[in-house]
C-alpha cells in the first residue's frame, strides 16, 4: 500500500502543499490518539466557554483547535488560519502561500458517547495583495480550494483527501504511524435509496424540502417508486463518509427553528471542503438553489444550507426547489 507523499507527488501537488497536508495529518494523528484514550486521557466533557457559533465548547473542540493551530502556523508556509473555534482569523507568515480553514472537531455532541467524530480542513491560496491579518482574504469561493479533506476518528482512523484529482481514501496504520492509500478513487453511486437528515426539524423546513422528504417517505407507492432507508450520525464527517463509501443523500436544509440561525453548517469549515470531496467523487453539492462551491462568502463564519451526495438524488431534491 502506498503512503501519502508519493501519491500526491504523482498528482503533481506542490511540495510545500504536500508538507502542509502532512503537518495537518500529524496533528490529526495526535487527536486520533487522544480520542482513542477517551476518559483515560481526561479529554471528554464540556468547558465553561462558548464559541462564536453560540455553542458550548467541548474539551476536545479546544484541544483539537489548539493542536491544529499551533502546527499549521509553525509550518511557515501558511499566511493565516480560520477555525470554527476562533472568533477571528489568526495571522501566520506574511509571505505564506496558503490559507487554512478547519473544523477541528466535527460531531462534538458525539464525543461523550464514544461515537463518530472527525476533523475537516480546507486549503486556499493566499492573496499577495492582502495583509496576513486581513480576514477578507478568506472570502474565496469553494471552487478556489487547492485541497480539502477530513480525518474520521472511527473504529479505524480514515482520511478522505482531494487536491482536485479525484477523492482518495487512506487508513491510518497505527503500527507504522502513517496513512496508507486504501481506496484509489472514491466513486459515489449516481442512484441511491438512502437519505440522511435530522427529521426532528421537519416542521421548520421550507415547503420544497418538506415535499421532497414526504415523497421519499411514501416509498414504493409514491412518486419516487422505491422504498428509502434513513441514517443520521449527527456528525457530518460520518454521514459524508458513508455517502463517499456507498452513496446516499445528506441534507441539512434551511429551517425556521431559530430566526437568527436559518442555516446550521458552516460554509468555510464544513460545506466547502465536503463539497470539494463529494464533487471529486462524482457527487453533487447544492444549497437547493445553487452550487455550494460557487458561493462567494461574505463572512468567515457564514452558514449555508447543504444538500449533497448521489448525483441523481441531489438533482431530484434540487428540482423541488425550482
Ligand atoms: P460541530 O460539532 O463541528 O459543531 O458540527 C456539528 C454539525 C454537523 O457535524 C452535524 O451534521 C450537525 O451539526 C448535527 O446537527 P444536529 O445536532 O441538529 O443533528
Ligand atoms: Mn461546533
Ligand atoms: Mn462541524
Ligand atoms: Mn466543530
Amino acid at each position: 500500500m502506498r503512503r501519502i507523499s508519493p501519491v500526491l507527488q504523482q498528482d503533481g501537488v506542490d511540495s510545500d502543499l504536500i508538507s502542509l497536508i502532512k503537518t495537518i495529518l500529524a496533528a490529526c494523528r495526535e487527536i486520533s490518539f487522544r480520542v482513542s484514550q477517551g476518559e483515560l486521557a481526561g479529554v471528554l466533557g464540556s468547558t465553561l466557554g462558548q464559541n462564536i457559533q453560540g455553542e458550548t465548547q467541548k474539551k476536545l473542540d479546544i484541544i483539537a483547535n489548539e493542536l491544529l493551530k499551533e502546527v499549521i502556523l509553525d509550518t511557515g508556509v501558511v499566511k493565516a488560519i480560520s477555525s470554527e473555534e476562533e472568533d477571528d482569523t489568526v495571522a501566520g507568515n506574511p509571505d505564506g502561500k496558503y490559507l487554512v480553514t478547519f473544523d477541528p472537531l466535527d460531531g462534538s455532541s458525539n464525543t461523550d458517547i464514544n461515537s463518530l467524530i472527525g476533523t475537516i480542513f480546507s486549503i486556499l491560496p493566499a492573496q499577495a495583495d492582502k495583509a496576513a491579518e486581513d480576514a477578507s482574504q478568506f472570502l474565496q469561493p469553494g471552487s478556489a480550494q487547492l485541497a480539502a479533506g477530513y480525518v474520521l476518528y472511527g473504529p479505524s482512523t480514515m482520511l478522505a483527501l482531494t487536491t482536485g484529482k479525484g477523492t482518495r481514501l487512506y487508513t491510518l496504520d497505527k503500527t507504522y504511524g502513517g496513512f496508507l492509500l486504501t481506496e484509489e478513487q472514491a466513486a459515489i453511486p449516481k442512484y441511491t435509496a438512502e437519505f440522511a437528515i435530522n427529521m426532528s426539524n421537519q416542521r421548520y423546513w421550507q415547503p420544497a424540502m418538506q415535499a421532497y422528504i414526504d415523497d421519499l417517505l411514501k416509498g414504493k407507492e409514491g412518486p419516487r417508486g422505491k422504498n428509502y432507508n434513513m441514517r443520521w450520525i449527527a456528525a457530518m464527517v460520518g454521514d459524508v463518509h458513508r455517502v463517499l463509501c456507498r452513496g446516499g443523500i445528506f441534507a441539512y436544509p434551511r429551517d425556521t427553528k431559530d430566526a437568527n440561525k436559518p442555516d446550521k453548517l458552516r460554509l468555510m469549515y464544513e460545506a466547502n471542503p465536503m463539497s470539494f470531496l463529494v464533487e471529486q467523487a462524482g457527487g453533487v453539492s447544492s444549497t437547493g438553489y445553487e452550487r455550494i462551491m460557487d458561493i462567494v462568502p461574505t463572512d468567515i463564519h457564514q452558514r449555508v444550507a447543504v444538500i449533497l451526495g448521489s448525483k441523481h438524488e441531489v438533482e431530484s431534491c434540487v428540482a423541488y426547489h425550482k
